[in-house]
């Protein structure tokens, strides 16, 4: 007998994050979104930064960035990535493993569009993870790409997507006396169903 109620409920982990994001987009005082997304360089030293999640479907947890930058040449060498989101408010975490792939069609030109046109430019400009002179030299090229691509700038072919497909969700919720609710859910393959097993703390 299952005992997972309350925030924990029901058998869809990308429907129970889609509903933690809800809750901490109502407490977070920023970026309830933000991910720590960790990646292993090509000799296995790990790195991390934050990033912005900006989709949660029924599959795959999508983020986006610039194709030139390190974690991308990390994710596109390794194919695997994992994240953690942590909400201070909430006293929430969710951890995620998984493979990733680039998101760089449709769905990569429509939230290319969504952006402010500022930030559309900006990512024009940016170099990611390149060394940089110093900030007049990227605004002298935000103004040069401003006036090359005009009001309408299409999504770089350097900047795009990833889409996160798990393999391992664990949900984590705080609990008096360090006494937490940890539920993990594995999926051993992308056809067979996911294996849900409480945690100890
Ligand atoms: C809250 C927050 C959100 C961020 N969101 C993104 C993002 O969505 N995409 C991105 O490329 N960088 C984002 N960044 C910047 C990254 O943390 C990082 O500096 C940059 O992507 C370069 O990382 P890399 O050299 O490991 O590729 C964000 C930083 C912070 C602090």
């Amino acid at each position: 007998m299952s005992d997972r109620t309350g925030i924990f409920a029901g058998d869809n982990p990308f429907e129970i994050a889609r509903n933690w994001l809800v809750d901490a987009e109502k407490a977070e005082v920023n970026d309830p979104n933000a991910i720590a997304l960790s990646t292993v360089d090509a000799d296995g030293m790990p790195n991390a930064r934050m990033v912005l999640l900006k989709d949660i479907e029924d599959d795959a947890f999508v983020f986006y960035t610039n194709y030139g930058s390190a974690k991308a040449r990390e994710i596109d060498s390794a194919g695997k990535a994992a994240f953690v989101m942590h909400w201070k408010s909430l006293r929430r975490q969710i951890r995620v493993r998984g493979t990733v792939i680039r998101e760089d069609g449709a769905a990569a030109d429509a939230y290319f569009e969504s952006r402010s046109l500022k930030s559309r430019l900006g990512a024009w400009a940016s170099k990611q993870s390149q060394p940089l002179g110093s900030r007049t030299e990227l605004m002298a090229k935000v103004a040069k790409i401003t006036a090359a691509h005009g009001p309408k700038p299409e999504r770089p072919p350097f900047w795009g997507g990833y889409r996160l497909c798990p393999t391992e969700i664990e949900f984590w919720a705080d609990g008096a006396f360090r006494l937490h609710d940890r539920f993990r859910w594995v999926k051993q393959s992308p056809e067979k169903p996911w294996e849900i097993t409480r945690l100890n703390p």
